[in-house]
Formats: C-alpha cells, structure tokens, sequence
C-alpha cells in the first residue's frame, strides 16, 4: 500500500515523530491540545489511521464513520480503555497498544509514591517552601516504616511484577498478590509472594496496597468501602493504574475516618480534573498521571506505535495488537 495518511492526535517525542514520518504521511497536531469529539468525527472520514492516546476521548459514533475508512487506531499508551474494542471490532478497525516498554519506570513511579506517602515527603517539601521548619524535633512528621512491611499487589502482570521485585528485593517486604487468573509459582517465588483470591485479602493484610489492574468496566470501583473497611488502620493507598478503579468517595470516606493513613497517587477518576477533597488531605501525595513520563520510555512508547503502525500497513501482524 502507498504510505497510509495518519493523525497523531497529541505531540510526541521529537525522535518518535521524526521515525513515524519515515513510514507515514504523518499529521501532527502541533500545538498539543485535546481532540474534541467533532475533530474525531472529523478525522475519522479522512485518515487510514489515527494514532490517539490515553487521555482522548473517542465519542461512540466515531466507530461508525470511521468504519471503512479508518483501518487502525495505534494507540500510544499501554492502556486502552479509552478505546470501545467491541465498536472498534465491529466497524473492521484493528488496534494496538504500547506494553512492555512502561513497565519499569510506571513501577518506578509507584515505589517513589509510597515512599513519598509512607515518609511524608510531600508535606515536608511544602513546609520548607512555606518557611516553616521550625528544625529537626523527635515527633516531626513521623510517617510509617516501608522496609520489611507488607506490600500488597492488586494485579500482577509486568507492572505489578515489577513493582514486587522493587519491594521484596529492594525494602524486604512482604509481597501479597490479587490477580484476576492463578500466577505461576515461579513467578511468585521470584519475589517472594503469596496469591490470595479477593482484594479484601489482600487489604487485609498489607500496609501499602498498589494498584496494578487494567482499567475499564470490569475494574470499575473495584476499591470501594468494603475493601477500604478490610485494611489495617493507617494503611496507605498507591494508584498508578486507572482513576476509576477507586470509588473517590469511598476514599475520602476512608481518609476522613482515618481508616486509610494516606494516598500515593497518580491517576484520578475524572483526570484531568481533580476533586477538591484532595486539597483538604495532606497526606495524599498526588502526581499528574506522570507513571511513563521519562524520555526514553515516551520514546520507546511512540517508536512502538510505530511498529505496530508499520508492521499492520506491510500486510504482517503487528507486535502489540489487541484486536
Ligand atoms: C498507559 O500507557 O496506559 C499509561 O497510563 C501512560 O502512562
């Protein structure tokens, strides 16, 4: 096929962007700014594919106009619940995704949240800027200690392994394990874990509970009151998955009755909007969806996008295809 005409709906790294217009007619929205949902129409009469990311939001009748033009939405991200797979399905789009290349530096970013949470990183941070350490007292922000606690996973594919190994092999911990099929023994072994069948298990026993499920219905307020009310008094919260797998009230309920000691957390239920209550909790330590934001991974990520792109319009099975 001639190069395919495509639409990159957000800027990425120079150096992805310079590989994707070796293999495309590329289209790049430069200044970076939100697809409305009638630019998406728009787009879907026009391009062979659309390469959006996670934070777009495709509205459902782009499925039916772009059926028959728009083969392939390669998306830049790991995460695809944004995108509907049944309507995608249905209207002959394939997609893809970005995975492997996240791992590290997404469970990166949720070790250094519980650090942060656990040692109360953010709130000192904020009493220097204000001018107000009053200097080193026994009883100054004690936070909680991370080495040897117990950590527990909901979710354990490559992120939530990811995450364990830091844990077990780096700060001694306790691994506990939710994940919605059996792991390998093996792989528990490797970092020293244990599968327990619910979340409410798992809340049961850990000091930090990290989230590493895929976002979407299924996940939906899959952390709600009754898992809030099985953890230990003072445990601490750590989200780098997907906002709505936490019922946000559910957790403001939790941290109000001091149920829940604080909160690690990089996504939000309705981002990029931030409900209020968390101004009022200084012991949420709260990131902008910052997970995969490292150079060499957002590279990575938009090179295998890439790929994916180039491997579906050779005729070969893309790496990463999810339909
Ligand atoms: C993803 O790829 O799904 C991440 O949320 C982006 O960091």
């Amino acid at each position: 096929m001639a190069r395919p005409s495509v639409l990159v709906t957000r800027a990425w790294p120079a150096a992805a962007e310079a590989r994707l217009e070796e293999v495309a007619d590329a289209t790049f929205r430069h200044p970076d700014r939100p697809m409305t949902g009638d630019e998406f129409l728009a787009a879907a009469g026009r391009y062979d594919a659309i390469l959006p990311t996670v934070s777009d939001h495709l509205p459902e009748a782009f499925y039916d106009t772009a059926a028959g033009r728009v083969k392939l939405l390669a998306n830049y991200g790991v995460g695809f619940n944004h995108i509907d797979l049944d309507r995608a399905r249905a209207a002959g789009i394939a997609v893809t995704n970005t995975p492997g290349v996240l791992t590290d530096c997404t469970a990166d970013m949720a070790m250094g949240l519980l650090l942060a949470a656990a040692r109360r990183i953010g709130e000192g941070e904020r009493e220097l800027r204000a001018g107000q350490w009053a200097g080193w007292r026994p009883t100054h922000l004690v936070g909680t200690r991370v080495t040897g606690a117990t950590l527990g996973i909901v979710g354990f594919g490559r992120i939530g392994q990811a995450m364990a190994r830091r844990a077990h092999h780096g700060f001694g911990m306790r691994v506990v394990v939710q994940n919605r099929s059996p792991v390998a023994t093996q792989t528990l072994a490797a970092c020293g874990a244990t599968q327990v069948d619910t979340v409410e298990q798992v809340a049961a026993q850990a000091d930090f509970l990290s989230l590493h499920c895929p976002g979407g219905a299924e996940t939906r307020h899959l952390i709600g009151a009754s898992v809030f009310d099985a953890m230990k008094p003072g445990a601490i919260l750590i989200n780098t998955a997907r906002g709505d797998v936490v019922d946000e009230d559910a957790l403001f309920a939790a941290l109000d009755s001091g149920r829940l000691g604080g909160a690690g957390l990089d996504v939000y239920q309705n981002e990029p909007a931030l409900d209020a209550r968390f101004l009022a909790h200084d012991t949420c330590v709260l990131a902008p969806h910052l997970g995969s934001a490292t150079q060499a991974t957002r590279e990575a990520m938009g090179l295998k996008a890439v790929e994916n792109l180039r491997a579906f319009f050779a005729g070969d099975t893309p790496p990463d295809q999810v339909t």
